[in-house]
């Protein structure tokens, strides 16, 4: 089972560049199903939720080519859009965004047969949000049909939806569906993440007529047909703000190219009440920090507001700085499993409810650790890096679902990190390092 063995302790420098946002591409690339015709997306980062996507969207008959590294072609044309559709290959089940095809499908076919969605355990993950939408816009769900969702319309029509919750997923799905629904679709208390605003861009570029995609009001006017379409995914914010999280950690300075500053600012804000140093250019950032960083409080929100997608790293920069930290987790209810690793390390946390009270160290130890999901798991990568001594971490599947090249890019900035399978070549390792 691979593993990554990192021995702490590095002051990481030099420069990197983002990927595109695997939150946006997942949608980006259910959409491009919507259209007979060929769509060229680029951008697309290589990571094992894209590449599974991708074989569910092969598995259903489209034709899918990756042109270069990040460069995917699709063609939806083969698609048998009849009641014999169904997307259920046994990679889809673990992998969250297979719900955009549902969405995607059903506007394209009035009929769409997925697996229920996985993803990672950070909480209940309902979808009630997605299958109201879909129901309001006359679609029948069925939920229960051998662990999948089956929804099926005569023909979509327009409505007027309201989000009692601010979900990133039901947003994107509604406005997927919508798209190719009869008449207006208005979409009330929607998410404003910038990857919503990615996906709404590509709709539009194929045909679609949607605005407002960024505010809380989208506006769907539906058209009959979509058409292929040439596209640039956004650089991912969360891989910016994991390097961002990384560099304050270890104490260094990273040129973080490729990324869209203003998407990062609510990152940016708290490193540098925590004492860092981030310069914003018109493509990239700049962080840096050294000697003593200060506790602060931290609120996960939806966007504009700080992301739950970095809360475990922020915490984890919190538990080396001085004086105590609060971090609420107010998205999900799951989102603490890294802590009791860090605690192994020596970090001093006490999870109370959704409150992480955060008493700041001077420093963490090596330890054995394990994953729990994709961000916290990038988590314990930064406070292995920070740690002084060696430390193991299990589970990193979990990391290559959203990080592309995570540990080249680490090895790049003079982090001493490997991939390694046994326990003889870690023993090799700790050996090595000394
Ligand atoms: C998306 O998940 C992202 N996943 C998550 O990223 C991210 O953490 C999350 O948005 C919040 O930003 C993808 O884009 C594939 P939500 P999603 O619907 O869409 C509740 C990562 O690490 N809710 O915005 O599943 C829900 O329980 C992943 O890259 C309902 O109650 O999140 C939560 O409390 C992890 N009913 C809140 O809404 C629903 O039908 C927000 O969830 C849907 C959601």
């Amino acid at each position: 089972m691979e593993r990554y063995a990192i021995k702490g302790g590095k002051v990481l420098e030099g420069e990197i560049t983002i990927a595109g946002a695997k939150n946006a591409a997942l949608g980006i690339l259910a959409a491009a199903v919507m259209t007979d015709e060929e769509c060229i997306i680029e951008n697309v980062p290589y990571v094992s939720d894209t590449r599974t996507l991708l074989k569910a969207i092969e598995g259903i008959g489209a034709k899918v080519k990756y042109l270069d590294r990040h460069t995917v072609s699709i063609c939806g044309k083969g698609i048998r859009g009849d009641r014999s559709l169904s997307v259920d290959d046994e990679y889809i089940r673990k992998i969250r965004a297979s719900y955009y095809l549902i969405g995607a499908l059903l506007g394209k076919y009035s009929y769409a047969n997925v697996a229920l969605p996985g993803g990672c355990d950070i909480g209940a993950r309902p979808i009630d949000l997605h299958t109201k939408g879909f129901e309001k816009l006359g679609a029948k769900v069925d939920t229960v049909h051998g662990g999948k969702v089956v929804a099926e319309a005569d023909q979509l029509v327009g409505a007027h939806i309201y989000l009692d919750t601010v979900s990133v997923g039901a947003t994107i799905n509604i406005m997927l569906a919508a798209t190719l629904a009869e008449g207006k679709t208005t979409i009330e208390n929607a998410a404003k993440e910038p990857h919503i605003v990615d996906v709404a861009n590509f709709l539009n570029t194929m045909g679609a007529n949607i605005k407002g995609a960024g505010t809380d009001v989208i506006r769907v006017r539906g058209v009959t047909k979509l058409h292929g379409a040439e596209y640039s995914i956004i650089p991912d914010q969360i891989e910016a703000g994991t390097f961002m999280a990384m560099a304050v950690a270890t104490r260094g300075n990273i040129l973080i190219q490729n990324v869209i500053p203003k998407h990062l600012e609510a990152i940016s804000s708290k490193l540098i009440e925590m004492g860092a140093t981030v310069i914003e250019y018109d493509d990239s950032v700049r962080v840096m920090a050294d000697g003593k960083l200060k506790s602060t409080q931290i609120k996960t929100l939806p966007y504009p507001g700080f992301p739950t997608d970095m809360q475990a790293h922020m915490a984890t920069v919190l538990a080396l700085a001085e004086g105590t930290s609060i971090v609420t987790e107010s998205i999900f209810e799951n989102r603490f499993r890294y802590v009791q690793e860090l605690v192994r390390m020596g970090a001093k946390i006490r999870v109370e409810g959704n409150v992480a009270i955060i008493n700041g160290v001077q420093k963490f130890l090596g330890a054995n650790l394990t994953a729990p999901d994709l961000r916290a798991g990038a988590a314990l990568v930064i406070a292995a890096l920070a740690a002084e001594g060696v430390s193991v971490i299990e589970d990193i599947e979990y990391i290559k679902r959203g990080y592309e090249d995570f540990d080249e890019k680490i090895r790049s900035l003079g982090g001493n990190m490997e991939i390694l399978d046994t326990d003889k070549d870690i023993q090799k390792f700790k050996l090595r390092v000394g």
